[in-house]
This record gives C-alpha cells, sequence and structure tokens, in this order.
C-alpha cells in the first residue's frame, strides 16, 4: 500500500551558473560521488516501495532529463506539469492519481535535490512514519535540528502529545520567517526546521486539500475519471494553467490542525548555497573542496570552493576563501562569504547576456 512521489520541479536558481533553468540543481551530482542528487533519491526510495510505485512529477520541459538520468523509470510514472505551480498543485496531481490506483494507499512526499548520508536511518524514520500515517489521522513531516536561523527554511513547534511515541503534535509551523522570527526560533530550543519530507495517508492529505485548498482540490478531484487512462495527459494540461502557485507548506502544513513531527537525524542537507555544498565536500588538508580534482592545480591557497567542467585546468595562486565555479561558458569568483550578494547580480547578468 506504499507510494513515493518525488517532486523535481523546482528551477533550483540559488547555484547559479552551474543550476540554471535548463540544469536545475535535482539533476547535478553537485558533491562530486558520482550520481546526481535525483538519481541518489530515486535509489533511496526504491529501498522502501515497489518501483512500480514510485512517481516523479516534474515539469514537462525536464521529462527527458528525468528518464536520461534514471533509465529504469517507466515514463508514464514521469507525471508532466505544463506550467509551474509550486509544490502543492503538483502533490494534489499525485495523491488524486494515487487515490484512484489504490485508496488506501500511504504515501511519502519527498524533494528530489536534498542529500541524505545515512541512508539506513532514514530508511527507517519513513518505514515507521508510513505505518504511523496508515493507522492514524495525521498528516507526517520530518523534522531536523536547527543549527542557524536560516529564512529559507520551515519551521516546526511541537508539543509533548504524542502517537507511537515518536510523533510529536505540531504547535505551530511558520514557512520562511523574517530572520528576527528565524533567529528567536533557533535561541527557544523549541522549534525543528521542516525537511520538507512528508507522509500521509491519501485519505487524510485529500481530506486537507479539500479543507485548505478547496480550489486547487476542485480541480484535480475533476479528474477522477481519466486518471491513469490515456485522457489524463490533455485533462492535465488545462488542469495545471487554472491553479494558483502556492506551496504545500503554506497551502497546507500552516494551516492543518493534525500535523505530526518526527524528529529526525539522518545527515540531511538540503544543500541550499555553496556554503552548504563547501561544508559537506571533501576536503584537502587546506581545506579545498575540489570538483573534480584531476586539473586544478592550486599554489599557496586555502579554503577555496572549485566546481568547474571536467577536463579543465585551473590554476589559483594565492586564494584563499573564495569559491570559484564554472559552467556553460559562465566563470564566476566571489569571497565564500559574500555568496548571498550573488543572487542579485543574476537577474542583472541574465538580463545583459
Ligand atoms: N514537480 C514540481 N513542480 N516540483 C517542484 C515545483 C513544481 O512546480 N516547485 C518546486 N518543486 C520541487 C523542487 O525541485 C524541490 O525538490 C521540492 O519541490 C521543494 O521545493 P523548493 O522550491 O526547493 O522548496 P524550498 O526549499 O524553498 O522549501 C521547502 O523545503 C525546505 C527544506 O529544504 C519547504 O518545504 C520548507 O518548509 C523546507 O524547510
Ligand atoms: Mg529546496
Amino acid at each position: 500500500n506504499n507510494y513515493a512521489l518525488i517532486m523535481a520541479g523546482g528551477i533550483g536558481s540559488r547555484f547559479w551558473p552551474i543550476s540554471r533553468t535548463a540544469h536545475p540543481k535535482q539533476f547535478i551530482d553537485i558533491l562530486g560521488t558520482g550520481k546526481t542528487l535525483i538519481q541518489q533519491t530515486f535509489e533511496r526510495f526504491r529501498n522502501i516501495v515497489p518501483q512500480e510505485n514510485i512517481f516523479i512529477l516534474t515539469n514537462e520541459i525536464y521529462a527527458d532529463l528525468v528518464l536520461e538520468q534514471i533509465p529504469d523509470m517507466d515514463r508514464s510514472r514521469i507525471l508532466c506539469e505544463p506550467v509551474m505551480r509550486n509544490t502543492a498543485p503538483c502533490i494534489a496531481y499525485g495523491c488524486h492519481k494515487i487515490q484512484k490506483l489504490n485508496p488506501d494507499a500511504a504515501i511519502v512526499v519527498a524533494p528530489s535535490d536534498h542529500l541524505i548520508l545515512n541512508n539506513e536511518e532514514f530508511i527507517r524514520c519513513i518505514n515507521k512514519s508510513l505505518k504511523t500515517a496508515s493507522e492514524n489521522d495525521c498528516l507526517i513531516t520530518l523534522g531536523i535540528k536547527p543549527s542557524r536561523p536560516d529564512t529559507g527554511y520551515g519551521y516546526i513547534q511541537y508539543n509533548t502529545k504524542k502517537i507511537d511515541d515518536d510523533f510529536y503534535k505540531v504547535k505551530t509551523f511558520t514557512e520562511k520567517p523574517n530572520i528576527e522570527l528565524a533567529r528567536t526560533f533557533v535561541q527557544s530550543g523549541d522549534f525543528l526546521w521542516n525537511a520538507g519530507i512528508f507522509v500521509w495517508s491519501v485519505k487524510n492529505i485529500l481530506h486537507s486539500f479539500k479543507k485548505h485548498l478547496p480550489e486547487i482540490n476542485d480541480i484535480f478531484n475533476e479528474g477522477a475519471t481519466v486518471y491513469n487512462t490515456d485522457k489524463e495527459k490533455d485533462f492535465i494540461q488545462t488542469a495545471f494553467t487554472q491553479c494558483t502557485n502556492i506551496s504545500i507548506d503554506y497551502g497546507v502544513m500552516e494551516k492543518a490542525e493534525n500535523v505530526y513531527v518526527l524528529p529526525s537525524e539522518f545527515g540531511w542537507s538540503d544543500l541550499g548555497t555553496w556554503a552548504s555544498v563547501y561544508e559537506l565536500a571533501d576536503k584537502d588538508y587546506v581545506g579545498n573542496a575540489v570538483i573534480p580534482s584531476e586539473k586544478v592545480i592550486m599554489y599557496d591557497s586555502s579554503n577555496c570552493m572549485v566546481n568547474v567542467p571536467e577536463g579543465k585546468v585551473v590554476v589559483l595562486q594565492g586564494l584563499h576563501d573564495f569559491i570559484v565555479v564554472e559552467d556553460n561558458n559562465t566563470l564566476m569568483i566571489c569571497p565564500r562569504d559574500r555568496e548571498q550578494e550573488i543572487k542579485q547580480v543574476v537577474a542583472d547578468v541574465k538580463q545583459r547576456f
């Protein structure tokens, strides 16, 4: 009865110039492990649910890329969206479709662009959540102990009421707070980051959609008779254009009352910035992280993050604490502690070329 929905339709604008619309983060081997993030995600879920119960939700412009990177994936289980509407519509689509296949399904919904270091522990957490979600009236999310007041995450405050010993009732869910609020949350010690990995029964999540996002729910409910038939594709083309753009976090998780969190520790990172990639990458004895390493030569250089196309000869002399990244004929060199400013210049750069 267990299913997985992998979301892979984001455009990942933060890793410019490597990640860009044509090639978002989930399709990149950002740590130089030999596998892209979506390949790692797919393999992880293959250990949890039968392969024929895994669906990948993505924009139609990425369908070929998904197939290229995951040749084992059946084309019919790559669910394509004609337009980007964020995560709530795609989850509504996936869940309505699964409901037609199996009304008793339990579903794990996960991003395709995260790093998980401890697969065994991850599998244990998901299996436990799938079991609890199918036996109780709850929406489960996985929570991570926060290490800094990052404004890019959802923050979860929970109380002592529990189900099955490990799942705590969520008191408040605040998506992407401002920096002051994030600081207060982290200092209080009562909050967890939302990992963006959700587990629920199809029955419960569709009930929540009906309650909190009725328009989106109605749109995909209309398709009940066409899912898993050859009319599905045409239906989806129009359905998505009618949806508002909203994430599951704002649309459902902040509002629902029956949310529970499983505090988890499986070596999670959403690899949201170059700093987080640098932190996790293999480094030499002077702190340089270089991907790939064959032709990059460093003299008197330390604590640099270098990520360049394979075969590129790069020489660094006397460079410390810098990010050096090249892709698509675009080279970016930036002090490691000023990475945040890149976001602002990218729009400008794109406009000029
Ligand atoms: N299919 C599809 N369609 N996938 C999408 C779309 C879409 O329109 N938009 C985003 N995604 C995918 C992304 O590729 C990613 O794998 C996942 O959905 C989450 O979207 P992000 O855009 O990366 O969300 P976020 O990082 O800002 O915030 C979420 O994740 C944080 C943890 O990393 C939220 O759930 C936060 O609460 C959470 O803390
Ligand atoms: Mg993300």
